[in-house]
């Protein structure tokens, strides 16, 4: 699998230095308010395992999955939503997690949805983002790192759902996705 690799972007160190940084930022904000940390399925399961541990407050977590991607290095542009939380909405102060900001096609979604069950607070918190691709108007609250656009893979982010488990994130060898550089996750 690390041969696959052309070239690390971030290490595992960079990007737990990051997050520890983060938790801090988010603790100090939220200021022990009930929040509830939500990532999105599946890219955002290795973030939101490093990133809450670094959160010191009671907070709740939860899951949402929203597909757009499928198996395809391009996006179709529809985000449909296979899985909503089933905990009470209304009220709730939401911090939405995932993996990489895109379009933000994903992310506008969610978040609309969210606050149309009646959540009070939600803002937006990625690891990466790729400002190069946005389409839609949407910038997430906290943002880990800007990314080139660059096909990148690992720390939950795959292709054909393979890569998330790399510890880092790196440049996927265009041999292995049929594609350039300049190509995009
Ligand atoms: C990826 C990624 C984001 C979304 C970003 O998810 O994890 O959720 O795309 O793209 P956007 O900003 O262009 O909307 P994907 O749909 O590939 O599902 P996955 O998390 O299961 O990999």
């Amino acid at each position: 699998m690390n041969n696959d690799i052309r070239r690390i972007l971030f290490t595992e160190e960079q990007i737990q230095e990051r997050i520890a940084s983060l938790g801090r930022e988010i603790a100090e904000d939220y200021d022990g308010d009930a929040l509830i940390l939500m990532a999105m399925l599946k890219g955002g399961v290795v973030f939101i395992s490093d990133l809450m541990r670094r959160i010191p407050m009671k907070l709740d977590i939860d899951f949402i999955q929203p597909s757009s991607y499928g198996n395809q290095t391009e996006s179709t542009g529809i985000v449909d939503i296979r899985l909503f939380p089933e905990a009470e909405l209304k009220g709730k102060r939401i911090l939405v997690l995932d993996d990489i900001l895109d379009t933000g096609r994903t992310l506008l979604k969610v978040t609309n949805l969210l606050r149309e069950r009646g959540a009070t607070d939600v803002r937006t918190c990625v690891l990466l983002d790729k400002k190069a691709r946005r389409i839609v108007n949407m910038e997430a609250d906290y943002v880990g790192f800007e990314v080139p656009d660059y096909f990148v893979v690992g720390y939950g982010l795959d292709f054909a759902d393979k890569y998330r488990n790399l510890p880092y994130i790196g440049v996927l060898r265009e041999e292995c996705y049929g594609g350039g550089e300049e190509e995009t996750s």
